[in-house]
């Protein structure tokens, strides 16, 4: 199994409802390491610029708004194979298609307000992390 990095975003409305502790501990119980932290208040040129690939659709507008809407706290995930591990917990972008137990399932609002954000691949992985975290992250010793 590989040991893998990725960029975690517990969302504004997740926040607002005051689960980052309870999101935070579905992570550690399924084995990934919070290596980096921060918490911020996304402008529109950042939330455009992280989405940018998703520019021009139609819900394009409504994830920027919702997205600039409060605080979101980013966090590097550590772990082995932690791309697809957190992808699993964090259940469909669609929260009506996750799973039940998932954190999509328990905490989204809505198709936009999906509590959650998780890198999808390594090549994605890495441009996500550089975006919060340019100066890298605070690996455990092993
Ligand atoms: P996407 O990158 O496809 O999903 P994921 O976050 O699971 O990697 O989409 C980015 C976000 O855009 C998604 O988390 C929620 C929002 N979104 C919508 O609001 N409507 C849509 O139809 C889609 C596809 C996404």
């Amino acid at each position: 199994m590989a040991h893998q990095y990725t960029l975690s975003i517990i969302k504004p409305n997740a926040v607002a409802k005051n689960v980052i502790g309870a999101i935070c501990s579905r992570f550690e119980t399924a084995g990934l390491e919070i290596v980096a932290a921060s918490m911020l208040h996304l402008s529109r040129e950042q939330a455009c610029a992280f989405y940018g690939i998703h520019q021009g659709k139609p819900f394009f507008d409504e994830l920027v708004g919702f997205m600039t809407s409060g605080p979101i706290l980013a966090m590097v995930l550590a772990g082995d194979e932690a791309i697809a591990r957190n992808r699993d917990i964090m259940g469909a972008t669609n929260p009506a298609n996750a799973a039940p137990g998932t954190i999509r399932a328990d905490f989204a609002d809505s198709f936009t307000a999906n509590a959650v954000h998780g890198s999808d691949a390594p090549d994605t992985a890495a441009v996500e992390i550089a975006f919060f975290f340019p100066e890298g992250v605070c690996p455990r010793p092993r």
